[in-house]
């Protein structure tokens, strides 16, 4: 069966076999047949590059529901299933009045895949609101929980990137959000410049919520009309040393302090300088908003689409001497 409607990127390779997963034990029925023993999960789709046929049995998490596990005057604690859409639960957060994610809007996937890289957008990351998340290890197909320490969040980052990658099926996630008293985070200078356009002064979570809606439409490509997997690369951390080094012949180039000593420097800003931005290489090409996101025009392959990348992070090596790795899962 063809994984195109399965990943953002919309990129047409097979899988030899695929199931459906929309319950626990059916998860550890499946993880137990003997007669597949290669497995590969998917599920929402939107951090992968697909890059060749998957000769195993790929098992698509669908897992449903959303339940409140605790509640009081003041915070809600909500457990969301795995296959739900991400974006669906910020709206259902919103529409009962649930703080904390309204930043985090219109992030494409589903929840079970946020705290793989620990989603972020907007001055928020997921690691903010996350509780805990429950997984179930496939080797002994035993549900175990990972709370927030476990989880080892950094800038998309965590332990399912590192020592626990692909080990676990991470099955669903709580969340703490509150119910009055939010706090808001209109930091982000696009948020406030947004909020100013549509002339709100008191913000509530919903308007902030529309507002990163509107930031994001007017520059990130929607998967459904133009395949993509958001950011391709993550924002590259540099020393003083070497960013004094590189300012001295750009003195134009956007960095901001992470850490004592520490900048991260936007890598849509070096792959524009490397004059990127809106190119397209057969049906590979980069977004013409926002140069750090990769787009598929229709029938790119994934090999099309990690060509283009290799070329830009060789051209941006030349010109700052500047590493800039994947963001997204690349499957080789
Ligand atoms: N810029 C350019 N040219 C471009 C793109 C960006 O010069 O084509 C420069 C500008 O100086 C701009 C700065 O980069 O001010 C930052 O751009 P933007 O606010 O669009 O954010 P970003 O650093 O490119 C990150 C996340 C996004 C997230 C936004 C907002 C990463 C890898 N990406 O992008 O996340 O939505 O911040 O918080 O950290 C994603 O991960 O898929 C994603 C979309």
């Amino acid at each position: 069966i063809s994984l195109k409607p399965y990943n953002t990127f919309g990129i047409d390779v097979n899988a030899k076999f695929f199931v459906e997963i929309t319950g626990l034990v059916q998860l550890q029925k499946v993880l137990e047949l003997k007669a597949y023993p290669k497995k590969f999960v998917i599920s929402g789709g939107s951090n992968l590059l697909l890059t060749k046929d998957i000769d195993a049995l790929v098992m698509h998490i669908n897992l449903k529901g959303k339940t409140i596990v605790e509640e009081d005057e003041y915070s809600v604690e909500v457990k969301a299933m795995a296959g739900e859409n991400w974006h669906e639960l910020v709206m259902w957060c919103l529409e009962n009045g649930y703080g904390g994610l309204e930043n985090l809007s219109l992030i494409p996937g589903n929840t079970g895949t946020a705290p793989i890289q620990n989603i972020g957008a907007y001055g928020v990351e997921l690691k903010d609101v996350f509780v805990s998340c429950a997984a179930m290890e496939i080797a002994s197909r035993e549900l175990v929980s990972f709370d927030l320490e476990a989880c080892k969040f950094g800038y998309r980052d965590s332990i399912f990137k590192k020592e626990a990658k692909n080990k676990y099926i991470i099955t669903s996630v709580n969340l703490k959000l509150t119910k009055k008293n939010h706090i808001l985070n209109t930091g982000y200078g696009a948020i406030e410049e947004e909020l100013k356009k549509q002339g709100i002064v008191y913000p509530k979570i919903r308007d902030i919520s529309n507002a990163v809606i509107a930031i994001r439409q007017s520059k990130l490509p929607d998967p459904k009309d133009l395949g993509n997997s958001g950011s391709f690369f993550k924002n590259p951390v540099i020393a003083r040393k070497r960013l004094d080094k590189i300012l001295k012949r750009h003195p134009d180039m956007p960095h901001y302090e992470v850490g004592k000593d520490y900048f991260k420097v936007p890598a849509g800003w070096l792959i524009e300088q490397c004059g990127f931005k809106g190119k397209r290489v057969g049906d590979a090409g980069v977004h013409e908003k926002q140069a750090l996101v990769l787009v598929n025009y229709g029938n790119a392959t994934g090999k099309e689409v990690l060509d283009l990348a290799h070329k830009i992070q060789q051209e941006v090596i030349e010109k700052f001497g500047i590493t800039i790795e994947p963001e997204v899962n690349v499957i080789k």
